[in-house]
This record gives C-alpha cells, sequence and structure tokens, in this order.
C-alpha cells in the first residue's frame, strides 16, 4: 500500500490571501502533519496580473497566519509548475477549498492536469464553510479599490496593506 500523505500544499495565488483562505489552510492543518502554504508567482485564473507583488503576497500571508493562530504553516513562494513544486517540498497532495459549484469546473480541470503530470499526486479538496463561500481576492481588491470596508473578509493586516494599495477613501 502506498504511504499515507503526511504533507500537502495549499497552493493559490493569494492577491491577497483571505478568510477564506485561512480556513482552507486552517482545515488542512487539522488533517495532515505538515502544510505549506505555496504562493504562485504567475497570474491567476483570469489570466491578469497581480496587484501585490510576489514578496508582497507571501509577507502577507505569513502575517495572516501568525494574526489567525495558526502555526506551524509554512509559506513559500513557486514559479513553474505546482506539480514540481510539490515534488521539491515532498508534498504527496495538494489541498483546495471549493465555494460554489462554479469552482468545481475549474478546480475539476486542475487536478485533472496534476495527475496527469503527476499520478501519484493526490488532489483533495475541502467544502468551504458557509461564511466564507462568496469570498475570493478579486472581490476583495474591488471593494478596496472603491473604499469599501473589507474587514470581514481579511484580517486586519491584509486590510492595512490594501489600505495602502488603495488609499484611504472612506
Ligand atoms: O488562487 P488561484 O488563482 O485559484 O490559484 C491557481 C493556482 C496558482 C493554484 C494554479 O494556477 C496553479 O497551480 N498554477 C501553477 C502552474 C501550474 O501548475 N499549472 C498547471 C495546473 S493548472
Amino acid at each position: 500500500m502506498d504511504a499515507n500523505i503526511r504533507h500537502v500544499v495549499v497552493p493559490g495565488t493569494f492577491d491577497p490571501i483571505t478568510y477564506g483562505h485561512l480556513d482552507v489552510v486552517r482545515r488542512a492543518t487539522r488533517l495532515f502533519d505538515h502544510v505549506t502554504v505555496a504562493v504562485a508567482a504567475s497570474v491567476g485564473k483570469r489570466g491578469t496580473g497581480t496587484a501585490f507583488t510576489l514578496d508582497e503576497r507571501v509577507d502577507m500571508a505569513r502575517e495572516a497566519l501568525v494574526s489567525q493562530g495558526i502555526e506551524g504553516v509554512d509559506v513559500a513562494p513557486f514559479e513553474g509548475l505546482l506539480v514540481a513544486f510539490c515534488q521539491e517540498v515532498g508534498a504527496g497532495g495538494v489541498v483546495k477549498g471549493l465555494r460554489a459549484i462554479t469552482d468545481f469546473e475549474y478546480e475539476l480541470q486542475q487536478a485533472d492536469l496534476n495527475r496527469r503530470l503527476s499520478p501519484e499526486l493526490e488532489s483533495v479538496f475541502v467544502m468551504s464553510s458557509p461564511e466564507y463561500g462568496y469570498i475570493s481576492s478579486s472581490i476583495v481588491r474591488e471593494l478596496s479599490a472603491l473604499g469599501s470596508e473589507v474587514s470581514a473578509l481579511v484580517p486586519p493586516c491584509v486590510e492595512a496593506h490594501l489600505r495602502e494599495r488603495y488609499g484611504e477613501r472612506r
């Protein structure tokens, strides 16, 4: 029998990290011994550039995890293929959150692609908690750019970075 999976990667663009992402990471820590948050250098799913640099996104993820008391999680940037990163760090699986049905098609496609590239790598999905079901980084960026309150969607440390980026318009 194959060895149990102990180390998983939670990948994403994290532009910026939200309470929805943090919920997925927290739950991954309950399921697996070792969790690495992998921050993708490349563009997000809509093919657009990011609002925050890779370093900023990594730093925000680290700060946010600490601020939420989520301990023992590594945060690392990665460039190129996710399967190559997983191999590099010795992770046996990828954990992602599924929000609404609209996530499903996209995630299924990615999981299928990753399986073709690396058949041993397992894709594991956790269902988003209802309170985080409709949070996305793009909504957070849009609200911030329009000067709206985002304290229900991201931790205060991330909100401070958003204010720096988009200015105080309240
Ligand atoms: O936060 P996102 O935008 O949903 O994250 C998507 C991400 C970064 C996990 C995905 O685009 C990814 O794995 N990118 C790395 C490149 C890669 O491996 N592509 C092939 C699998 S789709």
